[in-house]
């Protein structure tokens, strides 16, 4: 199975790259599956429901989400009629939205999909390694779930990797979130999880984590506020993960970055064009 996991869109010039991207990638590689991290979606700041339509439209099997799930109230309301809108599976009991969710793939693979959120350097919530164990245990590779992808949204990479090590052979895919900058470890874990510290960002690199350079930068001299954090509207890369996934065993066979457009260096082609 061919699957492509895209990080934190940024934005207008994020979305418009993704969503231009999404069909492309999916005809050119044949892909099966595609899920997308768009927590920044919306001026930089959560999602709207058109924004989440929009994604689906454009080829996305499912939308995942971070610390910015709620930052547009109304996702409270309509998190719950969209199926394909994952939040972290971490939050509180009674939060609005479900946390995990299986979608059959283009190939006939369930796919489950888990959106879980670190707890180090970030706001406190329930332990996010117990959260995703009690998941795949109820819904196992084999036993619920032919594949089984897991977005760490988090900060620190001791944590990322603690957790990647955690379900290492119990998941295809561990790939982080968060830090909107790619990290260059991709790679198998020995007990067959795809396995990536952060996937990076769909957004404007030329730029503090997708935001307009000015603020983020008078923040750390002053220390005071002076305007809004706006997201940068210049080229935008697509960052992402593409892994090839055994369709026996649900394990992950090969594994790599993509970075297309903007001012990242591309690693296209994938390995399934030569
Ligand atoms: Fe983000
Ligand atoms: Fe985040």
């Amino acid at each position: 199975m061919r699957l492509l996991f895209l990080g934190d869109i940024v934005g207008r010039a994020g979305r418009r790259a993704a969503v231009e991207a999404i069909p492309r990638l999916r005809a050119r590689y044949k892909l099966d599956f595609l899920v997308i991290n768009a927590e920044n979606a919306a001026g930089g700041f959560g999602i709207t429901e058109a924004i989440h339509l929009e994604l689906i439209d454009a080829g996305a099997d499912a939308v995942t989400l971070g610390n910015h799930a709620f930052d547009q109230k109304d996702t409270l309301v309509f998190i719950e009629r969209q199926e394909r809108l994952i939040r972290p599976i971490n939050f509180p009991p009674g939060t609005p939205g479900r946390g995990a969710g299986l979608f059959r793939a283009k190939n006939g693979a369930d796919v489950l999909v888990i959106n879980a959120m670190g707890r180090v350097f970030m706001t406190e919530i329930d332990c996010p390694f117990r959260a995703v164990d009690r998941e795949i245990t109820a819904c196992g590779l084999k036993s619920g779930a032919d594949v089984i992808l897991i977005d760490f949204h988090a900060e620190a990479t001791s944590e990322k990797q603690a957790l990647g090590h955690f379900v290492d052979g119990r998941a295809s895919v561990v790939v982080g979130t968060h830090t909107h900058t790619p990290t260059s470890d991709e790679r198998i874990l020995s007990g067959g999880t795809a396995y990536m510290s952060d996937a990076g960002m769909c957004g404007d690199y030329n730029s503090v984590l997708g935001m307009e350079i000015d603020e983020p930068l008078n923040r750390f001299l002053t220390r005071l506020p002076r305007e809004r954090f706006e997201p940068a509207l210049g080229p935008a890369t697509v960052s992402g993960l593409a892994v090839e996934i055994d369709d026996k065993t649900g394990l992950a066979v090969r594994v790599k970055s993509l970075r297309l457009g903007g001012v990242l260096e591309p690693t296209e082609p994938l390995f399934w064009v030569d």
